[in-house]
């Protein structure tokens, strides 16, 4: 159903593809411009749907209406951005500077026609399409699961230039808005209401009637009062723009990332508007972040595709049973439930299953608001110890201890027990899918589905596929990734399998740069530099030094080469296994790191060549190792190979993956 049906209006005014200009059936002075893109994909600001709304403002200005109502005629929301695929296209700075001012001058022009203007938001509002809303007097969000508003330019490199950087400060005070536009991040139809980003929230069945009301009401429009009007003061500005600045700077180096500091430079010196800075679009374009992130992009919802159900047929997985509640299984249950599945959870007893009980309310605590929403996602999560869920399961996953004799005995039951249509997987990180298969009478119903830890904050999981799998198997255990909101990659069986393999040989040359006295901070810093979200010996100690010697023995193929590394070795030897002893190549007290000495941290100015060097040398066992699987036909193509990378162990992103900077870039 679309919105049009709910919001009753009589026939469209003009002729238009990606628009539709109606009276209201109730108000024939009131007028809807609603957004129905061509195609089924979610609505997006191309340059022809903004002409498009160029001829719609040319038209009211010949002859006003009451009111303009904007909202979307697609359920799956209002509207997600710009055409990111026109980014692309966007190679010079004279470019940068007409995509600016094409969507810059409209809404600026929306802002200032006569007749007030509403913005009624059910679904994605980001990017683009806040800045439309924003530069609406009124703004209404629909309290549903799927609305969001945000300002998400910077993830992708570049900066809301249509308006988002002027309007959205006075709207909601700076401190927020700088946040919002910063990170990137997204709020809800309630947080946009406390945060003074919309009106109104109302529930779905009120929408239209509440958009009318308010439209008419010749209200003024909101804005930020009080302190923080205040801080939006030119003399101000300098001073929450140097705060924001020192806290940006403890994440991200200029260098690497433009954008963020383009954006409070804009804001503190221009009143957000970058035509008047055509030096700062000039750096976005030139460095390659903006280009590789937009890649970057395109390369996950690539990733969302595989795992894309087929247009008819195969039903939903609903139900899932998780057997093993430890590190893995237990986080595993706890962010299915999160998502919208049943879950059993099945352990040896209930006692082995109460840690990641209580892990997973703390989960739903942190990521659901709402309190019904919470228990709701705790009664999905349900303790089964006798295993009753596995005769109903759509899908059983085992998360039991590596070891190959208990889960092929376990593999057996499973076939015994589960229905006959259901997916049997396994999330082991280093056995054969073929040696666990042999149990079962089917072998080809199992797959590996490879989660990452910690679950909840690793985008990316591996769907093994061992020869003679069962293609509809495979498809379902990617569409069940997907369903979960995580990404797919298919990858063949072999040891490591894609991301652990790549990281051995990386952590590896890391230690022996130990061993050849090199201090552990210089190394994790050099990498630090590079882009890495943690450096690798600090990765080794989060992960467990046993875990790392383990991997590394079988994940080095040439012995005399890849020799385990001394400084590995001795700690092992010691018990000094990283965090969880509380002593590795770091210091570890309450689950932080906290020396010897300083620790590495983002840091700016030009790295030494010193650094330049060792990182250069760590990270190129990572990108042939990468290659060479890449040659084997590990993964289907490079591309595939980058967003494993990225994805899978947090490769700088704004380098566009492994391959993609080995084979351009890499002067950066
Ligand atoms: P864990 O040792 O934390 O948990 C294993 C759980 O399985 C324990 O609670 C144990 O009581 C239970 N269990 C053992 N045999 C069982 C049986 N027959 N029936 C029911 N429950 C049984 O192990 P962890 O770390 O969660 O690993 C589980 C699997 O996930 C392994 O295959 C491992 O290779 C894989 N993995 C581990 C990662 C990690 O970082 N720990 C990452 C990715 C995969």
């Amino acid at each position: 159903m679309t919105h049009a049906a709910t919001i009753n209006t009589t026939s469209s005014l003009m002729q238009l593809q990606h628009w539709t200009l109606a009276p209201d059936a109730d108000h024939p002075q009131l007028l809807w411009a609603t957004i129905q893109t061509q195609g089924d994909g979610l609505n997006t600001l191309s340059a022809a749907v903004l002409n498009e709304f160029a001829d719609i403002l040319d038209h009211l200005d010949e002859s006003p209406p009451a009111g303009l109502i904007i909202a979307s005629g697609k359920a799956s929301g209002f509207i997600a951005g710009a055409a990111i695929e026109e980014f692309k296209l966007v190679d010079t700075t004279e470019k940068a500077v007409a995509l600016v001012e094409r969507g810059w001058r409209l809404f600026h022009r929306l802002a200032a026609v006569p007749y007030p203007t509403l913005a009624l938001i059910q679904g994605a509002c980001l990017g683009g399409g806040l800045e439309l809303a924003l530069a609406c007097r009124y703004r209404i969000a629909v309290d549903t699961p799927t609305t969001r508003l945000g300002l998400p330019e910077v993830l992708l490199g570049i900066i809301p230039a249509w308006g988002g950087m002027h309007w959205l400060p006075k709207r909601i005070g700076p401190q927020a808005a700088l946040n919002l536009m910063l990170t990137g991040k997204s709020v809800d139809a309630r947080r946009a209401k406390k945060m003074g980003l919309v009106d109104l929230v109302v529930a779905p069945r009120v929408m239209a009637s509440s958009a009318r009301g308010l439209v008419l009401s010749a209200k003024p429009s909101t804005q930020a009062s009080g302190i923080k009007a205040l801080m939006n003061q030119p003399v101000l500005r300098p001073i929450v723009a140097h705060m924001a600045r020192k806290q940006l700077m403890r994440k991200v180096r200029q260098d690497h990332y433009p954008a963020p500091y383009a954006i409070l430079k804009l804001w503190q010196s221009a009143d957000g508007n970058a035509l008047r800075m055509p030096e700062l679009l000039d750096h976005i374009v030139r460095s390659p972040t903006a280009a590789n992130l937009v890649r970057v992009f395109f390369l996950q919802e690539r990733l969302k595709a595989l795992g894309k159900a087929p247009a008819q047929g195969g039903a939903a997985m609903a139900h899932v049973h998780v057997i093993g509640a430890g590190t893995m299984g237990g986080d595993i249950a706890a962010w299915c439930a999160l998502r919208g599945l049943k879950v059993t959870l099945q352990d040896q007893t209930v006692e082995h299953m109460q840690p990641a009980l209580a892990r997973a309310q703390k989960l739903f605590a942190k990521r659901l608001r709402d309190r019904y929403a919470r228990r709701a996602a705790s009664d999905r999560l349900i303790p089964d110890p006798q295993g009753h869920g596995m005769a109903h399961a759509d899908l059983v996953l085992e998360a039991i201890y590596e070891d190959p004799d208990a889960k092929r005995q376990l593999l057996a039951t499973i076939e015994s027990r589960a229905q006959p249509h259901a997916v049997i997987a396994s999330n082991t990180s280093s056995l054969r899918i073929e040696d666990l298969r042999t149990a079962l009478q089917r072998p080809e119903r199992l797959v590996g589905i490879h989660f990452f830890n910690p679950v909840a904050l690793m985008p990316l999981v591996e769907v093994i596929e061992a020869p003679g799998v069962d293609g509809s198997v495979l498809q379902q255990a990617m569409q069940f990734v997907r369903a979960i909101d995580k990404l797919p990659l298919p990858v063949k069986s072999a040891p490591g399998f894609l991301v652990n393999a790549v990281l051995a040989p990386y952590m590896l040359a890391a230690m022996r740069k130990v061993d050849s006295q090199v201090s552990a901070h210089s190394i994790d810093q050099a990498m630090l530099d590079f882009g890495m979200p943690m450096g690798p010996l600090m990765l080794a100690d989060t992960v467990g030094l046993d875990i790392v010697l383990a991997a590394g023995r079988s994940l080095t193929p040439d012995a005399s080469t890849d020799a385990v590394p001394e400084c590995l070795q001795d700690r092992v030897s010691a018990g000094h296994l990283g965090k969880k002893t509380g002593q590795g190549f770091y210091t570890w007290k309450h689950g932080k790191a906290t020396g010897p000495g300083s620790l590495p941290q983002t840091r700016h100015g030009p790295i030494s060549d010193q650094a330049h060097a060792l990182a250069y040398e760590l990270v190129a066992p990572l990108v042939a190792r990468t290659q060479q699987l890449v040659n084997e036909g590990l993964v289907a193509d490079a591309d595939l190979a980058d967003a494993g990378v990225i994805f899978g162990t947090g490769f700088a992103p704004f380098r566009g993956g492994p391959l993609h900077w080995s084979n351009t870039d890499k002067q950066g």
